[in-house]
């Protein structure tokens, strides 16, 4: 029935502010999803903007990111079925915490560097509450909010600069973004009803990993769709660097050290697609681990490394490959998304060859 085909669609997903977010491509996307498949994968769901669109389209979604507070979004939107934050959970996040003296990270660490004492303390204290909610869903979405508020609040959506306090004080700055000045609590009560209201089930029972793609792979099965959106090597690839402190908050690490003038912890976990030297390896061996995926989409960028006529090549070795191509009209989007600047999408589907193989 042409009715239901559309039925999920009347959720929305919160508008994400991530670096190489598809949020903004999803209906150029969906025309290139088979709408026949029962199980879609996303190996490096960031934002899981468009995992959530799997989920509209029915799908059972697999999705995973290897940072923690993405993958606490793919609990809270893609795995989460009902559950859903309401005013008794709201009284606990907010209550003065119990716990107090061992919720300090923040305060400690962040202080001045991205956040007054006060805003600082808040956010420990609410980090202290997360986990007496009852619901593992609940604790999932309470992280997702709050973790969308603390990008709000900063200057350009990322924790890899440390000018948030300076433009809070510059009233030419608060005219354009009066979050700067904005208590975090106004901007997750703001944020919300858009986040409880995205929650629905579709009937599938989706599942959100936090794994490195290239460990998770080999051990996934029956999967009809991997979308493959790795950071582009060489523009902007480094998401644990304009991410920490997402990651920090969400893990609250006792065992890092907190390095340079943004505080980034230290050692960062093992991507394999950020650096030039091992990319090809770890695509190499991400296409390896797929073989008995029938179809792939890859988001690409021209400015990526290594370039598309190489990267072309490589997948030839196992699937059939069109280019599809849509160009920017300007930089807002990050990652490589400079005007001019062109979003890929290799479209691969299986060859002979993957068939005699399979046989
Ligand atoms: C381009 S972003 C994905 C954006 C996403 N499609 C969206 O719409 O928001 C790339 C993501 O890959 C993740 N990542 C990097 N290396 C990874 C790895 N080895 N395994 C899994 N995730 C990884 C990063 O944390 C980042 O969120």
């Amino acid at each position: 029935m042409l009715f239901d085909e559309y039925k999920y669609f009347q959720y929305k997903f919160p508008e994400p502010q991530y670096l190489g977010a598809k949020f903004t491509h999803l209906s150029w996307l969906r025309k290139f999803i088979p709408d026949n498949i029962t199980t879609a994968f996303d190996a490096f769901a960031g934002s899981q903007s468009v995992s959530f669109l799997f989920k509209q389209m029915g799908f059972k979604t697999l999705t995973n990111d290897f940072l923690n507070f993405n993958n606490k979004i793919g609990k809270a939107l893609i795995e989460n079925k009902s559950a859903k934050l309401n005013n008794d959970d709201l009284t606990i996040l907010f209550q003065d915490s119990p716990d107090k003296k061992n919720f300090t990270l923040m305060e400690t660490v962040f202080t001045n560097v991205f956040f007054e004492k006060k805003e600082s303390e808040f956010i420990d204290n609410f980090r202290a509450n997360i986990p007496l909610l009852d619901d593992f869903y609940k604790q999932a979405l309470a992280f997702t909010v709050m973790n969308r508020s603390l990008t709000r609040k900063i200057t350009m959506g990322h924790f890899g600069h440390t000018q948030a306090l300076v433009y809070a004080a510059d009233p030419e700055r608060i005219k354009r973004n009066r979050s700067l000045i904005r208590p975090i609590k106004d901007l997750f009560l703001e944020l919300l009803p858009t986040y409880n209201n995205a929650v629905f089930d579709n009937e599938q029972e989706n599942l959100s990993f936090n794994e490195n793609a290239l460990d998770l792979l080999p051990k996934l099965q029956n999967v009809d769709l991997a979308y493959f959106d790795p950071p582009y090597c060489d523009s902007h690839a480094d998401y644990q660097s304009f991410y920490h402190l997402l990651e920090t908050y969400t893990e609250y690490w006792k065992d890092k050290e907190f390095i340079n003038g943004i505080k980034r912890y230290e050692p960062k976990r093992y991507s394999g697609f950020d650096t030039k030297s091992e990319v090809i390896a770890s695509f190499e061996k991400l296409f390896e681990s797929a073989t008995d995926i029938p179809y792939w989409l890859i988001s690409y960028n021209n400015r990526s490394y290594p370039d598309i006529q190489t990267f072309e090549k490589l997948i030839s070795k196992y699937r059939n490959v069109k280019i599809e191509y849509k160009t920017y009209q300007n930089g807002r989007g990050g990652k490589g998304s400079v005007a001019g600047s062109k979003e890929i999408l290799f479209v691969c589907t299986p060859n002979k060859k993957h068939f005699i193989t399979n046989n």
